[in-house]
């Protein structure tokens, strides 16, 4: 196994094939198992306080790896079922979720354990920020989005119709176990939705990580081919995800609550957002609106002469490689983004808060970008909207 920054007292996994790095928020550290068999190789019976532990997933993940999940904690779990899709992560399902626990008698320290993408994880998420004022939660990350993004960090939160994630908690999970053996079922739209997510990082944190996505983005392919296959072993996929981690874990542990830095995790986020509220939360994928969100962020960053071209270029042929959208949804107007990115919580007051690419592998926060350069972006994008 290799280990970044473990404490002594992290449980020992026999599994020369994984990685391990901690999350060290000062009054809270938690590790981050990474690779195929990750959840056989967790000792589970030092993160479960109590014999309640209830699993919350949807019957498409259940159906897969529910069974196997439950050999290896070592209680038997109540287990809720959350219908699939975006528009689920809602108040509606946090109540379902809730409703569940207070029949079962679920105490304090009861542990949830997500068993999922990055919409059940930040519903449970929420729900366990919520439950009795909180209870520990267990991220077991099943897409390549949330093993490199949503698991990590402590942003929980259902959506709203006024807006995404808008009703939500700061809340820390006490172990993350992203498993690469569930790939296997994971759909080729999904895996490249979460590569908009790890070119992102590129983008925001690590040139050089940047460059290296660009080498490898086929034998990252052929990689997760392997996984769908049933592979044991994806080291390549399995070193990516842990990079992810770390610039993360970095922001993370900089800036906790996003008082400041930790908005640059946010770049295209703005504009991705305001698609997937366009389209009610449906049809798109969180990680395709973020896609065609970078290349509006780069081209603006570009438009401000913040980057030279060739950096907003190789982004796109980077983007296209995994077959990410490159438009809004055909009849979305410059006005829609503009109604929407209002509403985003990056609002500072009055003044619009984007984040943009200072050069590659360097983000910046601004709230100064002038009104003419948005409209000049937007209507790149919106008056080319032909799909
Ligand atoms: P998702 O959770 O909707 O999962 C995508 C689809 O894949 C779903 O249909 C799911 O049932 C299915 N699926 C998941 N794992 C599977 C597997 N192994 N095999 C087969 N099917 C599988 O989408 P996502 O991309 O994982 O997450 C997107 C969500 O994450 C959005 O709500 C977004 O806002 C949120 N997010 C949160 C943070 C954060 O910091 N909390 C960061 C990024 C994104
Ligand atoms: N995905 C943005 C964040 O965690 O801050």
């Amino acid at each position: 196994m290799r280990e970044s920054n473990v404490s002594d007292q992290d449980h020992k996994i026999q599994n020369a094939s994984l990685s391990q790095l901690k999350v060290d928020l000062g009054n809270h550290q938690y590790p981050i198992v990474i690779g195929p068999g990750a959840m056989q190789s967790v000792d589970w019976s030092h993160y479960l306080v109590s014999e309640q532990v209830c699993v919350v997933t949807n019957d498409e993940i259940a159906s897969h790896y529910l069974e196997q999940l439950k050999s290896v904690i070592g209680v038997e779990p109540l287990v809720v079922m959350i219908e699939e899709g975006e528009q689920h992560k809602s108040l509606t399902s946090a109540d379902q979720l809730w409703s569940a626990l207070l029949e079962a008698g679920f105490r304090r320290n009861a542990t949830l354990i997500a068993l999922g993408g990055g919409v059940i994880g930040d519903l449970t998420g929420f729900v366990a920020a919520t439950y009795q004022r909180g209870v520990p939660f267990i991220q077991v990350p099943t897409t390549l989005l949330s093993q490199v993004d949503s698991s990590v960090g402590g942003k929980t939160a259902v959506n709203h119709p006024l807006g995404k994630n808008m009703i939500g908690a700061f809340h820390q999970p006490q172990l993350v176990v992203a498993d690469l053996s569930t790939f296997k079922t994971l759909p080729k739209e999904e895996f490249s939705a979460g590569m908009a997510e790890v070119i992102k990082y590129g983008l925001i944190q690590d040139a050089a990580f940047f460059k290296h996505l660009q080498n490898q983005s086929e034998a990252l392919l052929e990689e997760f081919k392997g996984l769908q296959q049933g592979a044991e072993e994806a080291p390549l996929m399995t070193s990516i995800i842990q990079r992810c981690c770390e610039l993360k874990a970095q922001v993370v542990q900089a800036d906790e609550t996003e008082q400041g830095k930790r908005a640059i995790l946010n770049l295209g986020h703005t504009f991705g957002h305001a698609i997937e509220a366009h389209v009610g939360y449906q049809g798109w994928r969180h990680g395709e609106a973020v896609s065609v969100g970078i290349r509006m962020a780069l081209d603006l960053s570009w438009r401000l002469g913040q980057v030279p071209a060739h950096v907003v270029s190789d982004t796109n042929v980077l983007l296209d490689q995994f077959h990410l959208p490159v438009r809004p949804p055909s009849g979305m107007s410059a006005d829609h983004f503009i109604e929407h990115m209002k509403r985003d919580k990056k609002m500072n007051s009055t003044q619009m808060r984007l984040v943009l690419l200072a050069q590659l592998g360097q983000a910046e926060i601004s709230d100064q970008v002038p009104e003419s350069k948005l409209q000049e972006c937007l209507t790149h994008f919106c008056v080319t909207n032909t799909h």
